[in-house]
């Protein structure tokens, strides 16, 4: 079947490298005669008819900006099934031969439902929390970075006083985020779940703070603990001056890396070429260094 018209989506967390993925799908189309489509809002603009023509000036001053030109979203109108046939009938209404979805595990569960109701779809991983099964998500090296950089800002300056950090990280479920940070700022004081081990966090932290160590850096993994009932419970039980941080939105904004761009590209443009080959239900990740097809069944982590 020849390709004519094809859609692409971002939806979920946006991640950096996101605008990357939909100028490498763009790029693929422009080369093959095939007009690709944005469908703004995430699974929303299925819902909602919002669909647009990509052309250059789209990406103009953008392509190398965190965020999404396409704007994402959490749907929660997609979970219900007789959105879901709207969305499919708008897909036909708009003819839109294939579509391409860039996003993370959510999205991925989302495009299991079109493509279970006949969509031709490809799938892109990308989210910054790096809880998919591939070696890398479309994001997670920039969050990665955001995140080391701030932690260096915050600890140039409490290192002037020997003052104790806690630091909520996002991730959602994933340590992945957090247990590459901690290595990159060389600290092992981790905290991952609710009901962690506060005696033996006390302990290491005393151990440390013989004026012989760095100043102690806790990461906190987001949805487990309150950075600052903790830094108060640290200051309290060390003796040591700790300051609570909750970097926030900072990780997931920024322009991305000159990896998450490159990725971003290559998984853009190999989903049309993909789609072109009729070759499509499943998602397109890094395996190693390289982009390899995996069932959207396989994917998950969690
Ligand atoms: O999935 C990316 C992520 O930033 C997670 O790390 C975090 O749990 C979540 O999104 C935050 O969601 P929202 O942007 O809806 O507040």
């Amino acid at each position: 079947m020849k390709i004519k018209r094809v859609a692409i989506l971002t939806s979920g967390g946006d991640a950096p490298g996101m605008n990357s993925a939909i100028f490498g799908a763009f790029s693929e189309c422009q080369k093959n005669n095939i007009q690709l489509y944005g469908v703004l809002n995430g699974y929303d603009g299925l819902i909602d008819n919002k669909f647009i023509e990509l052309d250059y000036q789209l990406f103009n001053g953008r392509i190398n900006r965190g965020g999404s030109i396409l704007k994402s979203g959490r749907s929660k109108r997609f979970l219900k099934s007789n959105y879901i046939k709207i969305a499919i009938d708008n897909l036909k209404e708009n003819k839109i031969d294939a579509l391409i979805i860039i996003g993370g595990d959510g999205s991925l569960k989302g495009a299991m439902k079109l493509r279970d109701n006949g969509v031709k779809l490809i799938c892109l991983p990308g989210t910054i929390d790096n809880d998919l099964n591939f070696s890398y998500t479309i994001g997670f090296d920039t969050a990665t970075n955001n995140i080391v950089n701030a932690i260096d800002n915050i600890m140039d300056s409490l290192s002037a006083f020997n003052y104790g950090a806690t630091i909520k990280i996002m991730g959602n479920k994933c340590t992945d985020l957090l247990d590459t940070v901690a290595k990159a700022v060389h600290t092992d004081l981790l905290v991952k779940e609710k009901d962690f081990d506060l005696p033996n966090l006390v302990k290491r932290i005393k151990l440390q703070n013989d004026g012989n160590h760095l100043p102690p850096v806790i990461l906190v993994l987001e949805n487990t603990v309150d950075t600052e009932d903790l830094a108060t419970t640290l200051q309290n039980k060390c003796k040591t001056q700790f300051r609570p941080h909750i970097l926030g939105y900072i990780q997931r904004g920024g322009a991305p890396s000159a990896f998450d761009r490159r990725y971003g590209l290559s998984a853009g443009s190999c989903a049309v070429e993909s789609i072109i080959n009729n070759e499509y239900g499943f998602a397109i990740g890094m395996v190693g260094e390289n982009l390899e097809k995996k069932e959207i069944e396989n994917c998950f982590k969690f």
